[in-house]
């Protein structure tokens, strides 16, 4: 599929509004809350490397992985300063580092992008077998509510400096699937270049998303409004889970 292949090269200028920090800060006070010193982190989906850097910051170990190799360019030039850390291509459905790790987090709704539900279950099995008996699993996701309601089928124009975009959206009620189809416009001296993307993320409910965790083994499951202390409610956009092996 084309996805994150040109747009990895402004992707980072598109999510300026994401303050990674405060949801640095959330991870913290979870681990804080639950007493758990992590010393060796998997990250999936990592894309640029945005919440990886600050995980290298916090002194973890940390294995990040991605599927596009694009994304995991510009984390790598990110990254360049930090020994503790390594980058790789795998796919969060079927990696395997013969590894075990404290805690395993997944930012920025890269889990929507798994749109088949028994590959959702593969991916949370296989998450649970790479963490040790009392480690913790961190990720959120675009809410059912987000991709049906908000994104839907409707249309945004966004006009940014270097960039101008058109993300368009066809919402798929049967398979609860939303399809972007974004056309971006990006500055390269005097001209702008044309290029598209297709991504695909699919909107779990809440029952499927706890139902998957608790088939996979996980307990001790909690879910937040974003990356805030708060619970959701009906009209969260982000959610963000927690759950214990
Ligand atoms: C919205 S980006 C989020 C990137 C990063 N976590 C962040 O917080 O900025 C979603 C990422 O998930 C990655 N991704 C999608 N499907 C994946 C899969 N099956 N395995 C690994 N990575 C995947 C994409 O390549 C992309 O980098």
């Amino acid at each position: 599929m084309n996805t994150y292949i040109e747009f990895a090269h402004i992707y980072d200028e598109l999510m300026e509004d994401i303050d990674y920090y405060s949801w640095m800060d959330f991870i913290k006070y979870i681990l804080d809350a639950y007493d758990k010193k992590p010393h060796d982190v998997l990250e999936m989906g990592c894309g640029t490397g945005n919440l990886t850097r600050l995980l290298c910051k916090e002194g973890y170990n940390v294995i990040a992985f991605d599927l596009s190799e694009d994304m995991l360019s510009i984390a790598y030039n990110k990254l360049d300063s930090y020994r503790s850390i390594q980058l790789l291509k795998q796919n969060m459905i079927d990696f395997n580092l013969n590894k075990e790790f404290d805690m395993v987090v997944s930012a920025c709704d890269s889990i929507n992008y798994i749109t088949d539900y028994s590959e959702l279950m593969k991916a949370f099995a296989n998450v649970y077998s790479h963490l040790r008996p009392g480690g913790v699993f961190i990720f959120d996701v675009n809410s059912h509510y987000k991709l049906k309601n908000i994104i839907g089928n409707n249309t945004f124009v966004e006009d940014q400096e270097d960039v101008f975009y058109v993300w368009e959206n066809e919402y798929d009620e049967v398979n609860n699937i939303c399809e972007f189809y974004i056309t971006f416009f990006v500055k390269e001296q005097s001209l702008y270049k044309r290029f598209e993307e297709i991504h695909v993320e699919k909107a779990y409910t809440s029952s499927e998303i706890e139902n998957a965790l608790r088939k996979s083994g996980f307990k001790n499951i909690n879910v937040y409004n974003g990356y805030s202390k708060e619970l959701p409610n009906e009209e969260t956009e982000r959610l963000t889970y927690l759950a214990m092996k």
